[in-house]
């Protein structure tokens, strides 16, 4: 399932981005490559531990926990601080699927990559080529979203950047553990979730969006591991 959340970020919220990042030391995209990837991989990376990383990246989170589509189409348990990546003319990222694991650094902890994260920090304006191919279950799919918009995708998905042509493509790119661990499963609660949030806004409660959202939690606690 692949969804597209807008507005993760206002423009104001990008600008400063923007600002922060063009200040920023950047290093080479090598660093977080697994074996395969490193082989296709041509980008440059904020390091982990740069002030602006971690500045960045906990504005993201606090931005995903006020998202209720984010939270109910990933059903997080834990989301991988995020990363930052540039892409400048003739770089890009070659077919590859993420580590099924990854370690956050400085801590002990791994985190499963159920899901995929790009949030975009470019406007489509200001770059050609570079977009995020997913191979989806239909066929490839081809992702350019305006600046503080953000795609999910199954960790489990082939994907691509394609080479940059002209101009900077600037993200920021995470993983989430979810709760729900199966692609299939989490689509189905976010499908029922969907509905059950129109229909409410449309009929108000009643007996049977009560039946409804009992039927969402009681599949939730049984899919769901913490
Ligand atoms: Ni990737």
């Amino acid at each position: 399932m692949l969804i597209s959340i807008a507005d993760v970020l206002s423009s104001d919220e990008v600008r400063y981005f923007r600002s922060r990042l063009d200040g920023a030391a950047w290093g080479d995209g090598e660093v977080t490559a697994g074996f395969q990837s490193r082989t296709v991989k041509r980008n440059a990376q904020l390091p982990e531990d740069a002030p602006e990383s971690r500045e960045l990246g906990s504005l993201v989170l606090d931005a995903l926990d006020k998202s209720l589509l984010f939270l109910s189409a990933a059903l997080p348990a834990s989301v991988y601080p995020p990363l930052f990546n540039r892409y400048d003319v003739g770089q890009g990222f070659g077919n590859h699927v993420d580590n099924a694991l990854r370690q956050v650094r400085g801590s002990t902890k791994r985190i499963r990559t159920d899901l995929s994260a790009t949030l975009f920090l470019s406007n489509p304006d200001e770059y050609e080529g570079g977009e995020l191919v997913i191979e989806d279950t239909f066929g490839p799919r081809a992702v350019k979203l305006p600046a503080g918009h953000m795609i999910l995708y199954p960790g489990t998905s082939v994907h691509q950047v394609r080479p940059v042509t002209r101009g900077t493509r600037i993200a920021s790119f995470f993983w989430i553990q979810s709760l729900v661990r199966e692609d299939a499963q989490r689509r189905i609660l976010f499908d029922m979730d969907m509905a059950i949030v129109k229909l409410r806004q449309q009929v108000g409660d009643n007996a049977e969006l009560v039946a409804l959202t009992s039927t969402y939690h009681n599949l939730l606690r049984r899919w769901a591991s913490t």
